[in-house]
């Protein structure tokens, strides 16, 4: 049932929480500030007060704000969105690095010169690749279940002298339940005691099954060490993303998800967004679960500040008056009064459910006391 905080409910009427507990008291109800009453006896109180109250629900609130269908005509090719997955040490980071360095044209304004959580690279066949470099398994597990889709493609990287080990199993499971393609990358065949065989056939035990196998699961030898075969593996990503036809309407408002986000002492709330459909635009007004903010600059993966940010973009956002967090959609709004309606919504349901886990917290430890 829906309820309410005294506290909660004195502050959205600008009222003493001390006056609502007196009108509780007058109808007989005794309460602390910190006790919940439901929503008709709020209802019942705010009016006494002399407000005028507006219930709205969840699906009055986050209506139009997401998956409103694009129009077929409207879709264009976008870039695939590949995460990296793999065991511990198996060469995720390096693999990466050695994708992104031999891809920076040196001297190119801006370079590397900060760590974003996503990039983007051109494959030799000029295609844009945009890769997603920090969810970890945890991550990439809370992004699943609340509901954001942020991968196109996962690349499982296995280490050749090492081989099939636990979280490989783990990112085979998540790209599986995920419904993403998988590609195979074999990592430090530079090594002497690699195996590259070996990791083939305990793939298999695993229902991955390569190419070289018979297989459809497409794989690549590579080495992150001597830069061996990153082009091949660019070219397979590639050519995997063409059968998903990957498309999304960059003319409408943006829509995202957060990747990561941190308080950054000098420029605030920074969140790394990947914009998914639409075109973010610096002046655009934005929501990201209990958080808003008008976009002040978009920074791009190269540190460049940019003025707008289209599907498969990622791109640091700054603006945000609060820290939105990883996983957290992000969705452009008409105006300030529909970004705080939704936000104050939100944070109160985030309050609500904070509350009730305390409680029921409070309830188990009484119950482990008795
Ligand atoms: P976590 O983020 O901790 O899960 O590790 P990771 O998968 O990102 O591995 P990382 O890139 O940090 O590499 C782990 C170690 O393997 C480092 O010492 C790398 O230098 C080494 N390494 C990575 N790729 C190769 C390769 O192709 N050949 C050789 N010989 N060593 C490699
Ligand atoms: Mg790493």
């Amino acid at each position: 049932p829906e309820v309410i905080t005294i506290q909660e409910l004195a502050n959205r009427m600008a009222e003493r929480a001390v006056d609502v507990i007196k009108l509780l008291m007058k109808q007989g109800q005794m309460a602390k500030i910190t006790d919940t009453i439901d929503a008709d006896t709020a209802q019942l109180i705010a009016e006494e007060l002399g407000h005028t109250v507006k219930r709205v629900s969840e699906a009055d609130v986050e209506e139009g704000l997401f998956d409103v269908a694009d129009a077929p005509e409207d879709l264009l090719p976008r870039p695939p969105v590949v995460t990296i997955m793999g065991h511990v040490d198996h060469g995720k980071t390096s693999l990466l690095d050695a994708i992104r360095k031999t891809n920076v044209v040196s001297g190119e304004a801006g370079g590397i010169t900060q760590h974003i959580g996503a990039y983007q690279v051109t494959a030799p066949s000029g295609a844009k690749i945009t890769f997603i470099d920090t969810p970890g398994h945890a991550a990439f597990t809370a992004m699943r279940a609340r509901g954001a889709k942020v991968t196109d493609v996962v690349v499982l990287v296995v280490a050749a002298d090492d081989g099939v080990m636990p979280q490989t199993v783990e990112a085979i499971q998540h790209a599986k339940a995920a419904k993403v393609p998988l590609i195979v990358a074999i990592n430090k065949i530079d090594k002497p005691d690699a195996k590259p065989e070996r990791v083939r056939t305990e793939l298999l035990q695993h229902e991955v099954q390569v190419e070289t196998f018979g297989g459809d699961t497409l794989e690549v030898e590579v080495s992150a060490k001597q830069k061996t075969n990153l082009d091949k593996l660019l070219d397979i990503i590639g050519l995997q993303s063409e059968i998903l036809e990957l498309k999304a309407n960059p003319n409408r408002p943006a829509e995202g998800t957060v990747i990561e986000a941190k308080l950054d002492r000098g420029r605030g709330p920074v969140a790394t967004v990947l914009v998914q459909r639409g075109t973010l635009k610096v002046g655009d007004i934005v929501v990201a679960g209990a958080e808003w903010g008008r976009v002040r600059a978009l920074v791009s993966d190269t540190g460049a500040s940019i003025a707008t940010a289209g599907p498969a973009v990622p791109v640091e956002v700054l603006g945000f008056n609060g820290t939105p967090e990883a996983g957290d959609r992000l969705a452009v709004v008409d105006n300030e009064a529909r970004a705080r309606e939704v936000t104050d919504y939100r944070s109160h349901q985030k309050r609500e459910k904070q509350a009730a886990r305390a409680t029921g917290m409070r309830g188990s430890l009484e119950q482990m006391m008795s």
